[in-house]
């Protein structure tokens, strides 16, 4: 059952069971987060490589499915550093794998999207928008992002690896932090992923910062069913945010060959790699995180201009059959997704975690 701590995040942002499905940039769709929402949880949206047009679009198709609370995901990575001579030797090292699809590698690479930190038009729509939860990863949004996003009536979360990446955030005004572990699918929320990474689990990670900072905290990170949920409250987190555990569902954009892997022996052997987007994240072993096993990390240019490079690739092994090179994000957690409809999904882990506490 709810504790007090969750009790009291569950009336801030207006849902009725301490259960948050992830957002995934690329994964999570409207029919999801509506699903979701309207069950009772809390949908989201992974807008983070929109532009605003888009996102507004995909928060106006949400709206039409759901009039719930929804939470929008915006990356804060630092701008990219483009550093051509870094990236030219990045795509020669590339080269046999688009030769073996008879492709070549692009001339140059670009950083595909922008960090919410230097977008002021994806502000204006959000303050315009006003979801009930604006979310950032891999950082702290700029000072007047957080009043103006404050000031619209808007519960601002963020994601934390470390006690400090969690005191920074709630210093900057963040009202709940996402503590996530190391077990977790996608991209890890370091801040600095150049710094050395402490690879808290989600376990020490949640009481560290229950202990430590005033703010909610949301477990994150293998969580799959309704014990994990129960298990994560139990430490004293507030709700708990599941990612991978929604891939499999209908209304995941996981395409076949992504769907495939989940339900393969890959999901048993996760790997943490930056050799497909330029920041580390934990993958379904693939070809792709099979290639980056003996690079070093100095050699990857920046997030997310290494990305180009990885979609290329992915698109030109994917036009020849071949589906290894996909972003297949997953959690350690991965061999216990389940395949069914999202709504039913969330029910099942309501059911499981009541039964569980
Ligand atoms: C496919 C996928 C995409 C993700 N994309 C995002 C994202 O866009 N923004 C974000 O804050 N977190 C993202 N994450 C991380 C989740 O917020 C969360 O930390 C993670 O899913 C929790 O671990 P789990 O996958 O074991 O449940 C993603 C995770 C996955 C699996």
């Amino acid at each position: 059952m709810a504790t007090d701590a969750s009790s009291r995040l569950l009336e801030a942002v207006g849902i009725r069971v301490p259960i948050i499905q992830a957002p995934m940039a690329g994964v999570s769709s409207p029919a999801m987060a509506a699903a979701v929402s309207n069950g009772g949880g809390l949908g989201s949206l992974g807008v983070g490589a929109m532009t605003a047009d888009k996102a507004r679009d995909t928060i106006h198709a949400f709206r039409q499915l759901s009039s719930g609370p929804l939470n929008v995901n915006l990356f804060v990575h630092r701008p990219a550093h483009a550093d051509a001579a870094k990236e030219a030797a990045w795509l020669a090292r590339l080269a046999p794998a688009f030769e073996r699809f008879g492709a070549k590698p692009p001339q140059a690479l670009t950083e595909i999207y922008t960090s919410f930190l230097v977008d002021d038009a994806m502000l204006a729509m959000l303050v315009a928008e006003r979801p009930a939860v604006v979310s950032v990863h891999f950082g702290v949004p700029r000072p007047d992002q957080v009043k103006a996003l404050h000031d619209a009536g808007i519960f601002l979360m963020g994601s934390a690896t470390t006690l400090r990446e969690a005191q920074a955030l709630e210093a900057a005004g963040i009202d709940a932090v996402v503590a996530q572990g190391y077990e977790a699918g996608g991209h890890r929320g370091v801040f600095d992923p150049d710094a050395d990474d402490s690879a808290l689990g989600t376990f020490a990670l949640t009481r560290l910062l229950v202990k430590h900072i005033g703010v909610p905290v949301i477990a994150s990170g293998g969580i799959m069913d309704g014990a994990g949920i129960a298990a994560v409250l139990k430490l004293g987190a507030a709700a708990a945010q599941l990612g991978t555990a929604f891939v499999g569902t209908d209304e995941s954009l996981a395409d076949a060959g992504y769907r495939k892997a989940l339900a393969s022996d890959a999901a048993h052997a996760t790997v943490m790699t930056r050799a497909v987007s330029g920041r580390p994240a934990r993958s379904l072993a693939s070809l792709f995180t099979r290639l980056g096993t003996d690079v070093q990390d100095a050699d990857v240019p920046d997030y997310p201009i290494a990305y180009d490079a990885g979609k290329a690739l992915n698109a030109a092994a994917r036009a020849a059959g071949e589906s290894g090179y996909g972003a297949h994000w997953a959690g350690q957690g991965a061999p216990m997704a389940r395949t069914m409809s999202a709504g039913a999904l969330l029910q099942t882990l309501i059911e499981e975690w009541r039964a569980a506490s």
